[in-house]
């Protein structure tokens, strides 16, 4: 069964960063309908943002609580959330909606702490609600293909990898104005991590979803290399994964010449396969005598579980957001199914709790090896 959803957001306001890309991404597919909101904390940017997306002015809310309590009663209320707000109200946000019966899109890092992270996956469970984390890079079709191939032991046992995610914009010593730097320099509303928690756990779930490793234990040296900082802008983990291959994260936010430079090499003992998020809709796979394929969404090779998603021939690049509306093409027809009690947990192909979780996992680990002299800390079950 296939029909229009309607979803709610908390966050995303006129002017904020994430919050407007998630409502093109949805909106690619058709598949659900923005139709409830508290899109910021000030009255005036609420509304606006309410209004310019084309909500009736009873479902712009005043507070997420106040949303949560009045879509549940209604007939036609929302049947997913999605939360664009800084990490420290991610917890309480998701808690409300899940307990008002409400299916939960967060954005990661899922909370503050791995406590919180758990209560969400134990909510979530017993609700039986579906809850997506939007780690975005997953979705698209070239990670998809990566994982197919290392399932079908194409590069054989994986033996290292190698993740950086290096970002240069926050160089800068002064980012006085910049209020995405604002709260993500802020222990008070980002947590115990900026760096890391902001986009090291991009490489960790990639790393996670290409591979199916986890990581075992880990060494990190996190740095504050503006003066005045609270918390890292470029850090460095060695880890260990369940099956003893080894792994080398860096991620950086002061690293100047580079955007979004997500880049995953794995290893394997017969080959291995590169992919660099800024040329996302490409892969290249090395055999063992260093001949090598590039592997293009669209090709003929690509798993046919990746080319599901396809919306255009290769060569038309969908880029970043048609893999953010992968995730949402997924989890809409993976509710469509819950709804109409048709069989839906087979089909799930996107982040959900428990990768939030374990994103919690890795930056609490990593702040610990940090505060007691970057020592190899072991990751709990
Ligand atoms: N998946 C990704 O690739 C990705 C990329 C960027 C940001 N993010 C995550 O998205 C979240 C938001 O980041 P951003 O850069 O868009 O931040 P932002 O500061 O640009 O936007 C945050 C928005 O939330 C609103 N807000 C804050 N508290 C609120 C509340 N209690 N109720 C309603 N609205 C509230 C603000 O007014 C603002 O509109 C963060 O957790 C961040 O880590 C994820």
């Amino acid at each position: 069964m296939s029909r229009m959803l309607s979803y709610g957001m908390v966050g995303g306001g006129k002017g904020s960063l994430i919050g407007p890309a998630h409502r093109r991404a949805i909106a690619m597919d058709g598949k659900a309908a923005l139709c409830a909101g508290c899109f910021s904390r000030k009255e005036e940017t609420n509304r606006q943002t309410g209004e310019e997306w084309g909500l009736d002015a009873d479902r712009i809310y005043k507070d997420y609580i106040e949303m949560a309590a009045a879509e549940k009663n209604r007939p036609d209320g929302i049947d997913f959330v999605v939360i664009v707000t800084p990490n420290v109200s991610h917890y309480i946000i998701a808690r409300t909606f899940l307990e008002a019966g409400i299916a939960v899109v967060c954005d990661k890092p899922l909370a503050m702490s791995v406590e919180e992270a758990r209560q969400l996956c134990a909510l979530a469970e017993q609700k039986e609600l579906l809850f997506m984390v939007t780690y975005v890079y997953s979705g698209y079709t070239a990670v998809k293909q990566i994982r197919s191939m290392v399932e079908q032991g194409t590069i054989g046992r994986i033996r290292t990898i190698v993740g950086e995610y290096p970002q240069g914009w926050l160089a800068k010593e002064d980012m006085t104005g910049n209020r995405q730097a604002a709260w993500r320099l802020d222990p008070e509303q980002a947590g115990r991590s900026n760096t890391l928690a902001d986009i090291g756990t991009h490489i960790e779930n990639t790393v996670h979803r290409m591979t199916g490793l986890s990581i075992r234990r880990l060494m990190a040296r996190m740095e504050c290399t503006v003066p005045g900082r609270k918390l890292d802008d470029n850090s460095a983990v060695w880890v260990e994964y369940e099956n003893g291959a080894s792994g080398a994260y860096w991620a950086s936010q002061i690293a100047i010449g580079h955007d979004n430079g997500l880049r995953i090499r794995i290893y394997g003992e017969k080959g291995s396969l590169h992919w660099f998020q800024e040329e996302g809709e490409k892969l290249l796979y090395y055999m063992e005598d260093g001949s090598r394929m590039e592997i293009h969404r669209g090709d003929a090779v690509i798993d046919s579980r990746a080319a599901a998603y396809d919306r255009m021939p290769g060569g038309h690049s969908e880029g970043w957001f048609g893999a953010l509306a992968n995730h949402y093409c997924n989890y809409i027809d993976c509710l469509c199914a819950q709804k109409a009690g048709e069989p839906y947990r087979e089909k799930m192909d996107f982040p959900d709790v428990n990768d939030g979780l374990s994103g919690m996992q890795f930056i609490e680990a990593c702040v610990e090896s940090q505060e007691k002299g970057n020592v190899w800390i072991v990751l709990e079950e």
